[in-house]
């Protein structure tokens, strides 16, 4: 499978490591693509840089939106004609960091980088809120954890997103265990109950329920 990866900065460069070394094919876009030839070089055969943002989903079962929430709106708008029946999988928190890095939060209380992301994509595109409830540093450390695997959380309406984004969670070396729909999305954000916890399924299933 090929999945492309727009952002390849903290946590997008994670994740394309994990997902290159569970098999998948991972094509790279970032602003510059400097980031993206730089890790495309390091994980090998697997990895292609992509002209642009557009290219990267040439030929992509999915595309993960590894970006800030501040420039989601705009690549979101410059691939939604490349969208159509894709899924994308967004980890973005609704968070900027000052130039001292102390973080703001940049949607209302109550409000989930989720719902708000939904009402921005096109139609015909399946979303799954994934991949952005550990940080980068948890998520490399917590994959392919043995003898249990570690759970990633995420969050979709879209019953056919649910076997693709847990297919592209093993991948990656996790457990997949969904919360609900979208509407629950704000339990995975910095902030939430379920951000940066790394737990076996029979912990992370009493936990949704709780
Ligand atoms: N870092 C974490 O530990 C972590 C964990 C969970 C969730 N998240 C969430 O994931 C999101 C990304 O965080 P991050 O830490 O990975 O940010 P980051 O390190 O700043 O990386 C952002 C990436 O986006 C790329 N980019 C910016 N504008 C672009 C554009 N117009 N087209 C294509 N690529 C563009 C950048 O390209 P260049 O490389 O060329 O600058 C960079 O590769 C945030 O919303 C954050 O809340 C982060």
């Amino acid at each position: 499978m090929t999945t492309a990866i727009i952002g390849t900065g903290g946590i997008g460069s994670v994740i394309a490591r994990q997902l290159a070394s569970g098999g998948e094919t991972v094509r790279l876009s970032s602003a510059d693509n400097e980031s993206a030839r730089a890790l495309a070089a390091e994980i090998g055969r697997a990895a292609v840089v992509a002209v642009d943002n557009c290219d990267a989903l040439e030929g992509a079962d999915a595309v993960v939106l590894a970006l800030r929430f501040t420039v989601l709106k705009g690549v979101i708008d410059e691939i939604a004609d490349l969208m159509t029946d894709k899924l994308v999988v967004v980890p973005s928190n609704p968070l900027s960091a000052d130039a001292h890095g102390n973080l703001e939060r940049l949607l209302p209380e109550g409000q989930s980088s989720g719902e708000v992301v939904s009402g921005w994509l096109p139609a015909r595109v399946r979303l799954a809120m994934a991949f952005g409830t550990l940080s980068a540093d948890l998520f490399e450390s917590s994959s392919n954890r043995s003898p249990e695997l570690a759970v990633l959380f995420y969050a979709t309406n879209d019953d056919r997103a649910d076997e693709e984004v847990e297919q592209l969670i093993r991948t990656a070396g996790f457990e997949p265990v969904k919360i609900g729909g979208i509407e629950q999305s704000g339990r995975l954000e910095v902030g939430g109950d379920l951000h940066d916890l790394v737990v076996g399924p029979a912990d992370a299933r009493s936990l949704i329920g709780g």
